[in-house]
């Protein structure tokens, strides 16, 4: 068989149509729109219906890809996708996609618990599971973090949103030159959930008080983190393929805080113009920013046929990965 060209042939996205502001969340907790805008750049986030749950929005941003790429469900070969927030724990998100986006019943799994890393992460799985191009793959990065975070937490609950970002893997003319990934696991007490698995089951006293929903972050260790693996993996995927910063024409990080994103900005010494931004508009939505982001840079004509994109993210584990793609 020969080899073609793999790369992105569809992209989609779905946000729910609950628009949640700063200012609402005064609400809640001890807080502020200033504090809010100033010290992560949100503005407002999308906070999903009581009857969504996290394969409807999946369902939604394929979709959307699917139409993009000129295919029907049917023509799917597999199906990965990348939360952290998953429909239920067994069986996977994958799963219910299948079923409900009508899909043959080809391969279907989640990427899990790698938390925003996870769709760049899942490209290149996908990109290396399209056999030279012979399979279209599709990859959904979702989360509905809005249902599974504390409400009462003012250190972690105002920086999420819920959303889903779609991309079909394929043969055609664009395509992923390459991508690097990494894992640093003696981080993972500093992001991550305390209870729920093997370690500290779930039990109903427990669940009354919340715990399955506790999100441990050590904030500013995180963002010294995000900022040192999210420039150094960029800088790491540029000298892969062999071109420099100044060849990318848009840089889509992940998308969790303006400081961070400015941070990986000036580390990459590159400008403002090339660097892809709409966390104001919807938060940290996890697995789904990239490919979230992805798709609305392309609405906005900021990224092109033929464009070059570094994609670069970081997320509880620690895991981080980053992919050049030509658009
Ligand atoms: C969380 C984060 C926004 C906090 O910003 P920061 O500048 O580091 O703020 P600090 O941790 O220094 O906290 C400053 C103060 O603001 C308070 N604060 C925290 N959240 C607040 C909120 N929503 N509203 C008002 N005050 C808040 C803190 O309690 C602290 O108060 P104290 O000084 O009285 O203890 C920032 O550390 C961050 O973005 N980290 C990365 C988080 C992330 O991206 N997680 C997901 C990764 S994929």
């Amino acid at each position: 068989m020969a080899s073609r060209k793999i790369g992105l042939i569809g992209l989609g996205g779905h946000v729910p149509a609950r628009v949640m502001t700063n200012d609402e969340w005064t609400q809640y907790v001890d807080t502020s729109d200033e504090w809010i805008r100033e010290r992560t750049g949100i503005e407002r986030r999308r906070i999903a219906s009581d009857d969504e749950s996290t394969a409807d929005l999946a369902v939604a941003a394929a979709r959307v890809a699917l139409e993009d790429a000129g295919l029907a469900a049917i023509d799917l070969d597999e199906i990965i996708v990348a939360t952290d927030t998953p429909e239920v724990y067994t069986p996977d998100t994958a799963a219910f996609v299948q079923h409900k986006l009508g899909a043959r019943e080809i391969p279907a799994f989640d990427l899990g618990g790698s938390g925003c890393a996870g769709s760049v992460l899942a490209l290149d799985i996908a990109r290396h599971r399209a056999v030279g191009g012979h399979r279209k793959i599709l990859v959904v990065g979702v989360e509905l973090i809005t249902r599974l975070m504390n409400w009462r937490d003012r250190n972690t609950a105002v920086l999420f949103g819920d959303g889903a970002g779609a991309s079909i893997v394929g043969a055609g003319t664009s395509e992923i030159l390459t991508a690097v990934a990494g894992t640093d696991g003696a981080q993972s007490g500093i992001l991550g959930l305390e209870s729920g698995g093997t370690r500290v089951p779930f039990t109903p006293e427990g669940a009354a008080e919340g715990l399955h929903k506790n999100l441990v972050m050590e904030g500013r260790e995180v963002f010294r983190h995000a900022t040192h693996r999210m420039s150094a993996a960029a800088a790491e995927v540029l000298a892969a393929a062999g071109v420099t910063i100044d060849d990318v024409d848009l840089v889509i990080p992940h998308q969790a805080n303006i400081r961070i994103i400015e941070a990986v900005r000036k580390r990459l010494e590159v400008p403002e113009h090339k660097v892809f931004v709409n966390l104001q508009e919807y938060g940290n939505t996890g697995s789904a920013s990239v490919p979230l982001a992805l798709w609305e840079a392309r609405k906005e004509g900021r990224v092109q046929s033929g464009s070059l994109v570094l994609l670069t993210a970081f997320g509880a584990g620690f895991h981080w990965a980053a992919m050049l793609v030509r658009i």
